[in-house]
């Protein structure tokens, strides 16, 4: 038998990638952005799609609402909630407008978010200020600080003032998974509502979301757990429900969270219905084994990306369970969008996809590994990535 080109999944890796559409050509290494369809999930939505098409007065009035409740049920269950407990929202930013608009802040209240805040998340937090009178604490955290460092920090930034806590549970520029049960009991304890950002953690870590003293939580399944994009899925805390808004208004108005979340408008909701069968194949694979494969090639790629650009591996960092790893690039390489848009178009040249970017002023690249990767993805990016620094010196790669 021929050796797998994947050793860290195992034989039957061709099989498994054959799941995936993705262009065999290209090194797809930065799932963490947009997450990646498999083909028969593709297939499925579509099917939904012709129903929609073939009989629209069916398919909107009779058929849609009830497929639409059996996926939040899936939904729900996966991230280890209630059907009631949880709306579907089509992303992250989506669900954190609608939170943030249905809160209400007293002028001279704090937001405390952190440095490794998502860009969207934090605009949508400033909109909460500009209308409310509230003010954004942005509590620095350093990029290696342990969890009892971070939760520190948190408690450090906030007072009797703080109305809303905001906290990553996988962080996008840092690929840092933060300690969001002690943030929480933070957050708590001053009195403030606290929301998780959970973008990335669906499909990537096992969830229980109920359990982590939450009041929000907001996470995408378009991204780990590889269903069509728009996604998402926003568990709140029972004492909340009864203010939540969706951000349009809604036939469902008056039913409440979580049904007036998913009757706004004439919509196409088939990313939605796609979900559980994205989540039965995903899962059919085993999803300890997905994870357990996605964070070893990650660690792998890591270091061998690092190794080839002399990246010394006292800079590296990676938490338990993430499939997302960073490796910081020489001062002076990726600092800056134009630097980092540089290196990202001489590596789609040579046909590697990857996240880089700046952040605290320094650039680094942001890896990615879910089971459609291979080791040679990574070795592809790492020759690309010496060529495109030869002439630089290794430098300080201090973040
Ligand atoms: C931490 C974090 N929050 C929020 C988002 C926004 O997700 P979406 O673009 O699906 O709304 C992202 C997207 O990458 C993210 O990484």
């Amino acid at each position: 038998m021929a050796k797998s080109a994947n050793p860290i999944w195992g034989d039957d890796w061709e099989d498994v990638r054959r799941l995936w559409i993705l262009d065999p050509e290209v090194a797809h290494c930065n799932h963490g952005s947009y997450g990646a369809v498999p083909g028969p999930v593709m297939v499925a939505q579509n099917e939904f799609r012709a129903r929609m098409a073939v009989h629209p007065q069916r398919w909107f009035y009779r058929e849609c609402p009830g497929l639409v409740t059996v996926a939040r049920g899936e939904v729900a269950r996966f991230v280890g909630a209630g059907p009631e407990e949880v709306a579907l929202v089509s992303n992250v930013s989506a669900g954190v407008s609608a939170v943030v608009q249905s809160l209400t802040l007293e002028p001279g209240a704090e937001i405390v978010s952190t440095n490794h805040a998502y860009g969207a998340v934090a605009t949508a937090l400033d909109r909460l200020c500009a209308r409310t009178g509230a003010t954004r604490v942005v509590a620095e955290v350093p990029v290696h600080s342990t969890n009892e460092e971070i939760t520190a920090i948190f408690a450090e930034h906030c007072s009797d003032r703080t109305g809303l806590v905001v906290v990553d549970q996988v962080t996008s520029p840092t690929a840092r998974r933060f300690p969001i049960e002690a943030v929480a009991a933070v957050g708590h304890r001053f009195g403030a509502a606290v929301l998780v950002d959970g973008a990335h953690a669906p499909g990537m870590l096992p969830l229980d979301v109920p359990k982590y003293g939450a009041d929000f939580w907001v996470g995408n399944l378009h991204k780990w757990a590889c269903t069509p994009a728009g996604t998402g899925a926003l568990w709140v805390a029972p004492q909340w429900r009864e203010q939540m808004l969706p951000l349009v208004v809604s036939w469902a108005e008056l039913d409440g969270f979580p049904l007036s979340f998913e009757r706004i408008g004439t919509d196409d909701l088939t990313a939605w219905l796609a979900a559980p069968i994205t989540l039965d194949l995903l899962g059919s694979l085993g999803w300890d084994r997905v994870r357990a494969h996605n964070e070893a090639l990650v660690c792998w790629a890591q270091a061998t990306v690092a190794e080839a650009l002399g990246v010394p591996s006292s800079e590296l960092h990676h938490d338990t369970g993430l499939s997302m790893a960073i490796v910081p690039l020489p001062p002076g390489r990726a600092d800056t969008r134009e630097q980092a848009q540089a290196l990202q178009e001489h590596m789609v040249a040579l046909g590697v996809e990857m996240a880089v970017g700046a952040w605290d002023g320094h650039g680094a690249i942001r890896l990615s590994a879910h089971v459609y990767n291979r080791p040679a993805d990574y070795e592809r990016m790492a020759a690309g990535v010496r060529d495109f620094l030869s002439g630089s010196k290794p430098g300080d790669y201090q973040w």
